[in-house]
C-alpha cells in the first residue's frame, strides 16, 4: 500500500486558522509564502543559516525554513504580519523605524521577530553566551549591546545595519522595562 505524501492541516497564524493541504516535505516558510501569501517572512539561505525566515512558534523564535508545516499544526504561529496591534506598531517595529535599523529591509522581518523573542527571553532571566554570571538570582542582568549582539547573532544582515539594529533592540527593551516608549538607546 502506497503511503500518503500529503495531509490536510490547519495552521493557526496570527490568530487566524488556515486550512490547507500540504506535501509532507513543505517547510513552514514555503507554506507561509507560497501557499498563504504571507510574504513578510523572507527566504534567504533556506538552510537555517541567516535568520531571514524567523517567526515565533508559541512565542519562541524559530527559523521557518527548517520547520515542516505539518509539525507546526496546533502551534501559535506569529509572523511579521501579526506583531503590530492593529495600526499600532509593535515597540520593536517602532524602534527599528525610528533608529534606521535596516537598509534594504530584507532581513528586517526576521530581525524584528527575533528581537521580540530576545527581549522576552532576557526578561525571563534566560542567560546567553555573553552573560558573565549565569547563576539564577533576583536581578536580571542588563541587556547590554554585547548581550544583544550575541542573542541576535543568528540573524544576519547583508547591508551591515548591525549598529542601528542593536540600538533599536536596546531601545525597545528599555521601553518595555520602563513602560516609556521614548527611552533612548
Ligand atoms: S532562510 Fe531560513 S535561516 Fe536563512
Ligand atoms: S537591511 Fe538589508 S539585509 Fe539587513
Amino acid at each position: 500500500m502506497a503511503l500518503s505524501t500529503s495531509s490536510a492541516i490547519t495552521l493557526n497564524i496570527n490568530g487566524e486558522k488556515h486550512a490547507l493541504p500540504v506535501d509532507h516535505r513543505t517547510t513552514l516558510l514555503d507554506a507561509l509564502r507560497e501557499r498563504l501569501d504571507l510574504t513578510g517572512t523572507k527566504k534567504g539561505c533556506d538552510q537555517g543559516q541567516c535568520g531571514a525566515c524567523t517567526v515565533l512558534l508559541d512565542g519562541r523564535r524559530t527559523v521557518s525554513c527548517l520547520q515542516l508545516a505539518v509539525a507546526a499544526e496546533g502551534r501559535e504561529i506569529t509572523t511579521i504580519e501579526g506583531v503590530a496591534d492593529g495600526e499600532q506598531l509593535h515597540p520593536v517595529q517602532q524602534a527599528f523605524l525610528d533608529l534606521d535599523g535596516y537598509q534594504c529591509g530584507y532581513c528586517t522581518p526576521g530581525q524584528i521577530c527575533s528581537a521580540i523573542a530576545v527581549i522576552e527571553e532576557h526578561a525571563a532571566g534566560w542567560p546567553s553566551a555573553a552573560t558573565a554570571d549565569v547563576r539564577p538570582g533576583p536581578q536580571v542582568p542588563p541587556l547590554t549591546a554585547e548581550e544583544i549582539r550575541e542573542r541576535m547573532s543568528g540573524n544576519l544582515c547583508r547591508c551591515g545595519a548591525y549598529v542601528s539594529i542593536v540600538r533599536a533592540v536596546a531601545r525597545a527593551a528599555g521601553a518595555k522595562a520602563t513602560g516609556d516608549a521614548e527611552v533612548t538607546a
